[in-house]
C-alpha cells in the first residue's frame, strides 16, 4: 500500500470539489478505489448520535447509529478506533451488507480533538483491514474533518 500516494490522492480529489459533501465523497470514492472497499463511507457526530453521512457503495440501512451501539457507536463511546478482523467474532455488529466481513473504524476530530465523526470500510475479506490502514487513515482524517459538512 503506497500510503503518500493514496494521501495526495485524496488530498487533491477533494480540493477539485466545492461543496463539503462532495469534497467528502470523493475521498470515500478514492478510499473505494485504492483499498478496495465493499463501503467506504463516513458518519457525522450530532446531537450525540452517529448520522450516515457521504458514502459509497450499497445503501445501508443504519442512517442513525447511537453511541455504544454497533462497532461504529463503539467507537464513540470508548473513544478508540475500531479494527475489526471478522464481523462475525462482533456481537454487536450492526450488518450493513452480508457480504461484509471486516471493518475498520477511525476517529475524525476537530482542531480542539473533539471527536466530529468517523471514517468507515467495510471489506469481503476476512482481516482486510490492520494497523497500516489506521495510520494511513488518521493521516486523512485531519484533511476530511476541514471540509467535514
Ligand atoms: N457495521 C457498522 C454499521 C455501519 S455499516 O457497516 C455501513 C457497525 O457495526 O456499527
Amino acid at each position: 500500500m503506497d500510503r503518500e500516494a493514496i494521501v495526495s490522492e485524496v488530498g487533491s480529489a477533494m480540493d477539485s470539489e466545492e461543496s463539503n459533501e462532495a469534497a467528502i465523497l470523493a475521498a470515500m470514492q478514492v478510499l473505494h478505489r485504492r483499498l478496495n472497499c465493499h463501503w467506504a463511507g463516513v458518519y457525522l457526530l450530532r446531537n450525540g448520535e452517529l448520522h450516515l453521512g457521504p458514502f459509497v457503495g450499497p445503501p445501508t440501512e443504519h442512517t442513525r447509529i447511537a453511541i455504544g451501539q454497533g462497532v461504529c457507536g463503539t467507537a464513540v463511546a470508548e473513544d478508540a478506533n475500531q479494527i475489526v478482523r471478522d464481523v462475525r467474532e462482533r456481537s454487536n455488529y450492526l450488518a450493513c451488507n452480508l457480504e461484509t466481513r471486516s471493518e475498520i473504524v477511525v476517529l475524525v476530530r476537530d482542531e480542539a480533538g473533539s471527536v466530529i465523526g468517523q471514517i468507515d470500510l467495510d471489506g469481503t475479506e476476512v482481516g482486510q483491514f490492520d494497523e497500516r490502514h489506521e495510520a494511513l487513515l488518521e493521516e486523512i482524517a485531519p484533511l476530511l474533518a476541514l471540509r467535514w459538512p
